[in-house]
């Protein structure tokens, strides 16, 4: 999620009344937008806090400095005008929001508030109901002698849309009221999504290839305003009354009582609704609710504490956009609580084990979270990477309640287990010592120091299912053979179908299609032309850098910088195989060869030596040479005269570029450097070399001219 616009807010004490005016119109046009993405377009990007942040800095500037408030701008409108879809519907009784508070001290400040007003003394007894603040949309339905006639979201709170038709296949929401209800009866709510029911959409969703949705709201929105009813049919949602608009009479006198009588009626009210009878009251209600939340099985933002009389209510009016007679005590935004239900390994392209965190699905920041990363087993005992205590040396155990946070885009971590809720007899979990992909054994490697890793590997190779389908995703992604065409859900299905198994499979696809009776292009989701374009972008790979090929081959510890060492060094391929796989003895040359390359270590050449010497893997590489073949690159010279130096040029150089000049020493085993330092070991200076060369003669560095490069180097 994008963070709010402005980084470094100005304290308002200080400001001019134009700064203040300025920032005044810059947020009230950011609201704005943020209105009609979140109403409109139920697609917001911004979170719920980050909002809330940018609305309470515009109230604030707005109490600082009065003159600025007007009533057109748009932040003192509720949400956003109606779209153009659905018909409009003017709210008889406004549909107004609710203020915000977040901690105890602003819930206290909000109760003498409400009694200082009513001119009651602070320790008057005063009741106010606490109830969970549902995260969907609120709607108004109307009741007329019984009948549910017209259901209205709420859009800017004066006009809403009429999503009526839409309303009618929510079969919470019932078609006739059950006993006696006022002739006009207008009762308001929050129509949501579970949890479960979003999960299902969304896998329904991406399945068919349609728009997912971030979260429950959204989703419920979404569903609710979708243009046939029918549609809307198909999405399960679920409402809560809790208020309510424009009645004939009022059927009791107080919050409790409403309640009570929508229940009676058929309407589902919330059960964590209560009366409150002081502040320790609510807040004791607050914690309660925010201990369920993970369990609730919907979403919930906060918690609403509203006056529960009636008539008082009357007298306490509204300011602004809010009553003065209710609020919502916000949850801390980005972290949430939940219950860890399982841990599940998945095994990546290397073999390494990666233990997830499968969680019970909660809202963080505007997003539902139901997985999380554990790391490696030792983040999982409660150990940092270098063997030291992380979460207070806490462990994490299925059933435990944990505590999630999630910074901007990050994956979302664990930051801490709630020891007092971990279910009795439960044990350390056990981390796997095979792979669970492939039942090969899975080990921690040693370092050179004997320290195990922190990442527990399969040995499988190839032979590991995980592994293969992994390694064929590496194999045709972008800056390896870039094979378009060839994404991660394609891979996928041909694995599945046992139509590509190693990479060499790739390249006889075509021909292997051609002789086959069941044809690609009749699987769903291909097509004649797919299939005639994804054979064209196969056959565009015959021919390949060497470098991006030795990528491609996803040898641990090669990435795209130590393939291009490699490329450089060896130039073709069959040089680097040949001495790779003499390097499978630790004390061959071969083995040193390898270790000698500049940027090559020991824990790399080992690797590599690894990979060419595995049978499976000379297989694999067999048949895909008699496909493939990687176009040589030009190879550095090792025993070049200028080979490991520090090399430095300057001035005007006349029989090659700057860039060329760099390709050849670096071609020739040298580094190429922008300044000199004591570290250069030669400069080389065309005419007009002005402080560099200066520098170098100061440090006494060697300096010679262009054409003493190119005999240097046995150019000439
Ligand atoms: S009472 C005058 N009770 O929160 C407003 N609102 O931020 C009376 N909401 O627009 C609203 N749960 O959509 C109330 N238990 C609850 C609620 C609730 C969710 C929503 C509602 C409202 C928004 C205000």
């Amino acid at each position: 999620m994008k963070a709010p616009k402005f980084t470094a807010p100005k304290a308002i004490e200080t400001m001019t009344v134009r700064q203040a005016r300025n920032e005044h119109a810059r947020l009230a046009t950011e609201i704005a937008e943020h209105d009609v993405r979140y109403h409109q377009q139920d697609a917001p990007t911004i979170s719920d806090a980050e909002y809330d942040a940018l609305r309470q800095r515009f109230n604030a500037i707005e109490a600082a400095f009065p003159d600025l408030a007007q009533e057109a701008s748009p932040a003192h409108k509720v949400g956003a005008a109606p779209s153009e879809k659905f018909a409009k519907v003017r709210h008889v009784v406004p549909m107004l929001s609710l203020g915000n508070i977040f901690d105890v001290e602003e819930a206290d400040e909000f109760v003498s508030r409400v009694k200082r007003f009513l001119g009651l003394p602070v320790d008057a007894p005063l009741a106010f109901t606490a109830e969970p603040k549902i995260d969907g949309l609120s709607i108004s339905l109307r009741y007329q002698k019984g009948e549910f006639v017209q259901a209205a979201t709420r859009g800017d709170g004066f006009e809403g849309e009429d999503v009526t038709a839409n309303v009618r296949t929510i079969r919470e929401i019932p078609a006739r009221l059950q006993g006696d209800a006022p002739d006009t009866f207008e009762v308001r709510g929050e129509i949501y999504m579970t949890h479960k029911d979003f999960a299902d959409l969304n896998k329904r969703q991406a399945e068919a290839g349609e728009k997912t949705f971030a979260n429950p709201r959204n989703s419920a929105a979404g569903s609710l305003r979708q243009i046939d009813p029918a549609n809307t049919a198909k999405r399960p949602l679920h409402f809560f009354a809790y208020a309510w608009g424009d009645m004939t009479t009022l059927p009791s006198e107080t919050q409790m009582g409403m309640v009570a009588k929508f229940k009676s009626l058929g309407l589902p009210v919330n059960p964590l609704t209560v009366l409150c009878h002081s502040v320790q009251e609510m807040i004791a209600h607050y914690r309660l609710i925010e201990s369920q939340r993970a369990t609730l099985g919907y979403d919930i933002d906060g918690v609403v504490y509203k006056v529960d009389n009636l008539a008082l209510r009357e007298r306490l009016g509204f300011v602004s956009r809010s009553p003065r007679w209710a609020v919502a005590h916000k949850f801390p935004a980005e972290r949430a609580t939940t219950i860890l239900r399982d841990i599940e390994i998945q095994v990546g392209r290397t073999g390494s084990l990666t233990p997830v965190a499968k969680l019970e699905p909660v809202t963080v920041g505007g997003v539902v979270v139901s997985n999380a990363t554990l790391h490696n087993e030792d983040y999982i005992r409660g150990l940092g990477s270098r063997g030291e205590p992380i979460r207070n040396g806490v462990d994490i155990r299925v059933g435990d309640t944990v505590e999630l946070q999630r910074a901007g885009d990050v994956i979302p971590q664990i930051v801490s287990v709630v020891l007092d809720k971990r279910p009795a007899h439960t044990k350390p979990y056990e981390f796997p010592q095979t792979c669970p992909a492939c039942g090969s054994a899975a080990v921690r490697e040693l370092d050179e120091k004997g320290v195990a890793d922190s990442v527990r590997r399969c040995t499988g190779g190839l032979v590991c299912p995980a592994q293969a389908v992994e390694r064929l995703k590496h194999f045709c992604s972008r800056n390896a053979m870039d094979i378009e065409g060839l994404g991660d859900k394609q891979i996928e299905f041909f694995y599945e179908k046992e139509l590509i198994k190693t990479p060499a499979d790739i390249f006889t696809l075509e021909k292997r299609d051609a002789e086959s009776l069941t044809k690609i292009e009749n699987f769903e989701g291909f097509g004649k032309t797919s299939v005639r374009n994804l054979f064209a972008a196969i056959e565009a790979r015959r021919s390949i850098p060497v470098n991006r090929f030795i990528f491609a081959l996803g040898i641990r510890h090669v990435g795209e910088t130590n393939a291009r060492r490699l490329a450089r060094h060896f130039g073709t391929f069959e040089a680097l195989r040949q001495t790779a796989r003499a390097a499978g003895d630790e004390n061959s040359e071969a083995r040193a060869e390898l270790n000698n390359i500049e940027g090559i270590g020991d824990v790399v050449a080992e690797a590599v030596a690894d990979f060419f010497v595995e049978d499976h893997n000379e297989q694999v590489l067999d048949a895909l040479l008699a496909q493939v073949t990687p176009e040589p690159m030009e190879a550095v010279k090792n025993d070049s005269p200028v080979a490991g130096k520090t090399i430095v040029f300057t001035g005007a150089l006349e029989r090659m570029t700057r860039e060329e000049a760099k390709a050849q020493a670096e071609r020739l085993g040298a580094k190429v450097a922008g300044s000199v330092s004591k570290k250069t070991d030669l400069l080389v200076a065309g005419p007009g070399a002005g402080s560099k060369l200066a520098k170098a003669q100061e440090l006494g560095i060697e300096t010679i001219s262009e054409d003493e490069w190119f005999i240097r180097t046995g150019q000439n």
